[in-house]
């Protein structure tokens, strides 16, 4: 979460406007999303990345928010963007992004979904199996292109459990296995394949990552296997791809991680084995998501029932819930909230903020502080919605998808309409 801003009618200022207002003017729920933070966030990527490193590129994971708008934003600050599906595909080149600076991820594309990459010239692959490669190659053959491709490991890293697990054979079903004969099967078919130009490795160790250990540690293993394979089958590395993960603030106590206290380490390693094993230094590709957008993004919600069970807790429903933020329930989420029309007042009422859906999991926060004169009415935000909140969003319970409005220096445009109940069964025949 970012610093509390209130103004003199005691009301939650975001991105330069009033939280209130917005609820009114919009309705709710709504995504608020500040562009602002977003240009800042790529800026700094520039900075402490980009232009600090020779051959240092950045792709926006944009499964992490994906919108037209966001493309935009991102695509001319700079960045390219990571993609995971024909669908992502197709929006970020719907929003002019240069397919030549896309990525396109995933662990089993499909063929129609290749085949569209290709006819639109997307920049690479990061191919995930032996079986994708083929069929990559197989495509590619038939359109008479070539794909550029980097291939995903299995680092052996595991960020929630590395400090326990080195090495083995870890159980994931991305990249290939780094068993020599494994890797090597794959490595030789794509140097082989007429219509493949391999690039490079890729890893991505998780997602959320408040330091730099899982990183270091995959780095390691991924510039061992580039100077294997130089020895073995003498492929000289062009690219790397470290991958995302890069964690951000959600709750009061968190750090706010600085981008290169992530990426200097990585940078420090792949620069100090170029010099001691002379290789020239490979193009470095970073893909963060939440780390742009995160905290980029608020939900704005309408407070309902307040139900209070005397000796065990309160509880305040929104007019949302888990069909809009369904990280609480999938991951145990925590987030951080705030009276917006009563941000000024004391804050010490105990409760938990659950959603309208028909599911007694449905809480969005456990157990929280709020406005002392709490009532049915106000309008609560929710912080740190801007990664995987809209682009994880459903229509449980035909639940309507909230409205997402932008904020650029405070001014507010709306960026993606409300879903009316006729969108919801506008599919059905
Ligand atoms: N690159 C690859 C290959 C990925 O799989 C991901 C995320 C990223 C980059 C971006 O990761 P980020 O920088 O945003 O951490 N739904 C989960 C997160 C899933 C992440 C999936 N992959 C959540 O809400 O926490």
């Amino acid at each position: 979460m970012r610093e509390i801003e209130v103004n003199r009618d005691g009301h939650l200022v975001f991105g330069g406007a009033d939280t209130v207002k917005l609820a009114e003017e919009y309705g709710t729920p709504l995504y608020v999303v500040d562009e602002n933070y977003i240009v800042e966030r790529c800026r700094e990527i520039k900075s402490a990345f980009m232009d600090k490193y020779p051959n240092a590129t950045a792709v926006y994971a944009s499964k992490a928010l994906q919108t037209i708008d966001v493309c935009r934003i991102v695509t001319r600050e700079g960045l390219g963007l990571d993609t995971v599906s024909g669908g992502e595909i197709y929006a970020a080149l719907k929003a002019g992004a240069d397919p030549q600076k896309m990525v396109f991820h995933g662990n089993n594309k499909t063929k129609e979904e290749i085949k569209f990459a290709l006819e639109n010239n997307i920049g690479r692959f990061v191919v995930d199996n032996l079986y994708e490669l083929v069929l990559v190659n197989k495509t590619a053959a038939e359109l008479e292109k070539t794909a550029s491709i980097q291939i995903r490991i299995t680092p052996g890293v595991d960020s929630h459990t590395h400090k326990f697990i080195s090495t083995g054979n870890i159980d994931s079903k991305f990249g290939i296995s780094l068993k020599k004969e494994d890797r090597n099967e794959v490595i030789k078919y794509a140097l082989d394949a007429a219509n493949i130009d391999l690039k490079g490795f890729h890893f991505h160790v998780g997602s959320q990552l408040m330091d730099n250990e899982a990183h270091l540690m995959a780095m390691d293993i991924i510039l061992g296997l580039v100077k294997d394979v130089r020895e073995e089958l003498g492929f000289v590395t062009k690219e790397l791809n470290l991958g995302g993960g890069f964690g951000v603030r959600y709750v009061d106590g968190e750090e706010t991680v600085r981008l290169e206290d992530f990426t200097d380490g990585m940078m420090g390693k792949i620069n100090r084995f170029c010099e001691e094993n002379g290789f020239e230094l490979p193009m470095v590709y970073i893909e963060p998501g939440r780390w742009i957008v995160g905290n980029a993004g608020i939900t704005l919600y309408t407070v309902g029932s307040i139900k209070t069970i005397p000796d065990i807790k309160t509880y305040v429903a929104v007019d949302g819930g888990m069909p809009d933020n369904p990280r609480p329930i999938l991951y145990q989420a925590e987030y951080e909230s705030v009276v917006a029309n009563k941000a000024a007042s004391k804050a010490n009422k105990t409760v938990s903020v659950v959603g309208k859906c028909c599911e007694s999991g449905d809480v969005l926060i456990e157990k929280t502080e709020l406005a002392e004169d709490l009532e049915s009415g106000d309008i609560l935000c929710v912080f740190t919605t801007g990664a995987y909140n809209y682009s994880m969003a459903s229509n449980y319970n035909r639940i309507p998808r909230p409205a997402m409005v932008m904020l650029k220096d405070g001014k507010a445009r709306l960026s993606v309409r409300r879903e009316t109940w006729e969108d919801l069964i506008l599919r059905e025949i």
